[in-house]
């Protein structure tokens, strides 16, 4: 078996030992007679692993008591249109930090539901950097933030103050990555299939008092009947659900904690910034200060060279480093699964590379 180093931004990279030990118990999950894949989301089993995958969230997270943790379907996208329907109560409108792809789309579903008032914008320079907002409006339901821009490589530092406004947050291609001040956002959410797992399963992580009935709302997009329904309204991802206590439980046994996580990836995203910064060839889009540690998006002087690359890296095991179909050039996601050895391939490789083609 040769595995390749993925750097694709989602579906991405899986821990090998995770892969492994999903294999071993395939067949048999514990002593049940049957795959996770055939079990009753009602059965005791099931329920176990449910109730396990939340309390490991939530302590690795420091979840705090008076936030739900939700399991729904439908990919990050659909919390673009679950989120204003629930969330849009009193004044109808939400304030939006405009950084990229992602807040396009949310504020494209934002507008069919809702006002929207955007607050500050990188629309200006590509997207290559974090807008300072200079004044935030307090008759908005909530503001809405992409935390860190799989396409455009850009991540919030710090938690922007939005005083008594709930802060909700689309943290799809950095969650787990490195500790999270849970307390200061209304809501958090993600798509599984970067940093948690596999595709199939997003996380929401809602504070308690956001949660309102509203019998209006169709019931798959109630916030309130996924959590009166402990997320088993219908049948829950079962297997997504699994995937994610496993990535869980690697996180706790290789790092121990989120600190720890991040360490790891500020070793990794230092080698390869480090490299791009002294690179005659090669050079990052994104503006120092708000560069991520998950998603680094870098060219060449010319399209020719980039697409060279991206061809003779994919020869060399390094595949999906063509940039996102929007922007072009490369970029290199490294998730918490890319190991180091990873990154320092992939570096020695661009060394290689610069060195026989400038
Ligand atoms: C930041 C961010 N938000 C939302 C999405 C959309 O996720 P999904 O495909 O699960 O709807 C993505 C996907 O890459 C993403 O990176």
């Amino acid at each position: 078996m040769t595995r390749v180093y993925n750097f694709s931004a989602g579906p991405s990279q899986l821990p090998l030992e995770v892969l492994q030990k999903v294999q071993k118990e395939l067949l048999e999950y514990g002593t049940s007679g049957q795959s996770v894949m055939e079990m009753s989301h009602r059965s005791q089993d099931f329920t176990d692993i449910i109730e396990a995958c939340e309390q490991q969230l939530r302590m690795l997270m420091g979840i705090p008591d008076n936030y739900k943790v939700l399991f729904l379907q439908g990919g990050a996208s659909l919390q673009f249109t679950m989120i204003p329907m629930n969330l849009l109560t009193k004044y109808k409108k939400a304030a939006v930090i405009h950084t990229g792809q992602w807040t396009k789309k949310a504020i494209k579903e934002l507008k069919k539901i809702g006002g929207c008032e955007i607050i500050a914008s990188s629309e200006d320079a590509t997207f290559s950097y974090i807008p300072e907002v200079t004044s935030l409006p307090q008759d908005v339901d909530y503001v809405y933030i992409c935390e860190n821009n799989t396409i455009y490589g850009t991540k919030y530092k710090e938690v922007i103050s939005t005083r008594d406004v709930p802060l909700v947050s689309d943290m799809s291609s950095c969650i787990l990555s490195e500790p999270v001040d849970v307390e200061k956002y209304g809501l958090i959410f993600a798509g599984a299939q970067k940093n948690m797992g596999i595709a199939g399963l997003t996380v929401v992580i809602i504070r308690e008092d956001l949660i309102q009935e509203n019998d209006a709302l169709p019931s798959m997009l109630s916030y309130h009947v996924a959590a009166g329904n402990d997320s088993m309204f219908n049948t829950p991802p079962t297997f997504a659900i699994y995937m994610l206590k496993q990535v869980l439980q690697w996180i706790a046994d290789t790092y121990g904690s989120l600190e720890e996580m991040k360490k790891e990836n500020e070793k990794k995203a230092a080698l390869l910034y480090d490299f791009l910064d002294h690179s005659a060839m090669f050079k990052g889009t994104v503006r120092a200060q708000d560069r991520s540690l998950m998603n680094v998006p870098f060219v060449t002087s010319s399209a020719e060279t980039d697409k060279k690359f991206i061809a003779e890296a994919k020869a060399h095991g390094f595949i999906n480093l063509k940039g996102h179909r929007s922007v072009g050039g490369m970029r290199a996601s490294m998730y918490n699964a890319m190991p180091l050895e990873g990154v320092e391939k992939l570096v020695a490789f661009m060394r290689e590379f610069e060195k026989e083609n400038l």
